[in-house]
């Protein structure tokens, strides 16, 4: 989703901006811009396409300005366009802004200001919001700004800078994330925090419907309502480094093979002699709650599919794993007996973010997993357990699956030892052992990088996998479909014979996974039927399954079932990250895709 970067100092603020924005790439975007404060008044370069695009434009321009705002635009109003490109500026380019998130009224308010007689240059809803200011502003542009804010529905992170108060930006967030964070020599202003991660790690979070000033040397934050308030500096705990390749070709590739650091990371000091530590939660009474309720998008909604299995099966209360985008619009049966757990990288996504506020809003008490410090998931929540994953920058979530997964797993059997219920000793011992099964198969990944030559010029491939194996299959299917773009649909491995096998054809490749002991015997069985039919399998499994003729069969360590999840999970991510190679796909920024998804 789009990108936003300010700066307001004594130094050049090109560079900043740029470096920012540069940072920022993950998110996904389709056009990038900026405004500069010059002395003959503000300069805005933008264009479609990417970056470089963007640098090229510039090097036709001497930009001196020390203040300035920028912005990678991912396209909902209007295509991708250098018009539809952020920043956008009012008429006689005095005021000038950049805009990520929907304004839902922006009709309404366009009809309102045609009739003004203003005209609009582009497609784009954030245009109303700049020719309104135009509209508004009576010599303050604080004052114009909190009018504007209060016609303006929808989402928001806004930065506006104006020759009429050619000393500050005036920054306002709702629904969308922006961070301020404190420089020597100025304050600046981003989407998220690797933008900021090379001047600062100090940074204040907005609430939503809170504004800042920023000027070069203070820093001045507002409620609502205009009223002056404080904000709490906090410290970022990583550092450039951690956002950065590494020497690997890609950030996907670094991320996987973090994943043994970045696990240790998210077990550290959570078990203490066979116990469970969370002492995040310790003022919850678990049993008060009749119901558990799951919810998140994506990748983290496949951790939550395996995590709520984990946490019936401990605990016996009854759980239900959603999707956000359905939760928020289901009407679903919540109140004060509901525990409800909102799992998200990024902590940002719009609909989980939703579904947080409404089971809130019913009565549950939340829990949120997150990864990103300071999110708004984190914050709005009753209650919050980080995942220790650092930044993740590829758009495909790999470091942070596996700890989610380990992190849920953690919080079901803490659950049951907080309702006094014996739980599995030996999968808690294991836990621990994790991080050296995951190096051991990441060592493996020339065998993945063979499979992945099967795949190469496919149009389809099917996932199966039964029990946890479900869960870990849509995951392998998921992330296969996002990088490579090779068409992967996972099923129930019971249901092959309901419909899917009708798909399987001499040629066909079929990806199976069969770790639950209780149930991988039936998968393998379901395989043997793809393999009559033709089909070339690919069999993740444990030593100690009995399987015949399968071509590609991978043993995986033998840990507890509900561990395999975190395990298996190793071996699809390298099988997608090495297709993707092979077909020259954008490996870290897949076409149409972006980060975080901050608007529904
Ligand atoms: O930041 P979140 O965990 O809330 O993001 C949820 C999904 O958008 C995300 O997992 C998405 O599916 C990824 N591209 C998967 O790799």
């Amino acid at each position: 989703m789009c990108g936003i970067t300010a700066y307001c100092g004594n130094d050049l603020a090109l560079p900043f901006l740029l470096q920012g924005l540069n940072k920022l790439e993950y998110r996904g975007y389709d056009s990038a811009g900026v405004t500069l404060l010059e002395d003959d008044g503000l300069v805005t370069v933008k264009c479609r396409g990417r970056l470089k695009n963007l640098e090229e434009k510039l090097s036709d321009y001497t930009l001196k300005g020390h203040i300035g705002i920028g912005h990678t635009r991912w396209a909902t109003h209007g295509v991708p366009s250098n018009l539809n490109s952020h920043p956008h500026s009012n008429d006689d380019e005095t005021i000038s802004l950049v805009h990520n998130g929907i304004i839902e009224n922006y009709r309404e308010l366009k009809e309102e200001l045609l009739e003004k007689g203003y005209h609009f240059q582009s497609e784009t809803d954030s245009e109303v919001v700049v020719l309104l200011l135009d509209y508004y502003y009576d010599g303050d542009l604080f004052a114009a700004t909190k009018k504007v804010l209060s016609r303006i529905e929808g989402s928001y992170a806004l930065c506006i800078v104006s020759t009429f108060e050619p000393d500050k930006i005036i920054v306002a967030r709702k629904d969308s994330p922006l961070v301020v964070g404190k420089v020597s020599n100025a304050y600046v202003a981003a989407s998220d925090i690797p933008a900021l991660l090379e001047y600062t790690k100090d940074v204040y979070f907005l609430n939503d419907y809170e504004m800042a000033v920023l000027e070069k040397d203070n820093i001045h934050f507002y409620s609502h309502d205009g009223k002056p308030i404080e904000k709490d500096m906090n410290t970022i705990p990583y550092d450039i480094e951690a956002a950065k390749k590494d020497g690997y070709e890609h950030f996907m590739l670094k991320e996987i093979y973090e994943q043994p650091r970045v696990i240790n990371e998210t077990l550290r000091g959570r078990i203490v002699n066979d116990k469970i530590i969370l002492d995040e939660l310790k003022d919850i009474d678990f049993s008060q709650f009749n119901k558990v309720y799951y919810v998140a998008c994506g990748t983290a909604y496949h951790a939550s599919l395996c995590g709520s299995q984990v946490l019936e099966r401990v605990t016996k209360l009854p759980v239900i794993a959603t999707v956000a985008s359905e939760f928020r619009y289901n009407d679903p049966i919540v109140d004060e007996h509901t525990l409800a757990i909102f799992v998200s990288q990024s902590g940002e996504t719009a609909d989980t973010l939703a579904a947080l506020r409404l089971a809130k809003a019913k009565g549950a008490t939340t829990i949120a997993i997150a990864n990103v410090l300071g999110s708004t998931i984190s914050r709005d929540a009753h209650y919050v357990l980080y995942t220790c994953a650092g930044p993740e920058i590829a758009v495909a979530s790999t470091k942070a699956y596996t700890t989610q997964l380990v992190l849920l797993i953690l919080l079901a059997y803490y659950v049951a030892q907080k309702l006094n219920i014996e739980v599995n000793l030996q999968l808690i011992h294991e836990l621990d052992t994790i991080p050296d099964y995951v190096n051991q198969l990441l060592a493996d990944h020339d065998i993945y990088a063979s499979w992945a030559k099967m795949l190469e010029n496919l149009h389809d491939t099917y996932f199966i996998g039964r029990s946890l194996d479900y869960a870990s299959v849509l995951e392998g299917a998921l992330k296969l479909k996002e990088v490579s773009y090779v068409h992967a649909d996972a099923y129930v491995a019971g249901e092959l014979k309901h419909g899917p096998i009708a798909l399987i054809e001499p040629g066909s490749v079929v990806i199976a996974v069969a770790t639950q002991p209780h149930i991988a015997a039936k998968t393998i069985s379901n395989i043997q039927e793809t393999i009559a039919r033709g089909a070339r399998v690919i069999l993740l499994t444990t030593e100690g399954q009995e399987v015949k003729n399968v071509e590609n069969t991978y043993y995986l360590p033998k840990v507890s079932p509900t561990l395999q999840s975190i395990l298996v999970a190793i071996p699809l991510q390298l099988l997608a990250y090495y297709t993707a190679c092979i077909k020259g796909c954008d490996v870290d920024k897949p076409r149409n895709l972006a980060k975080s998804v901050t608007v529904e």
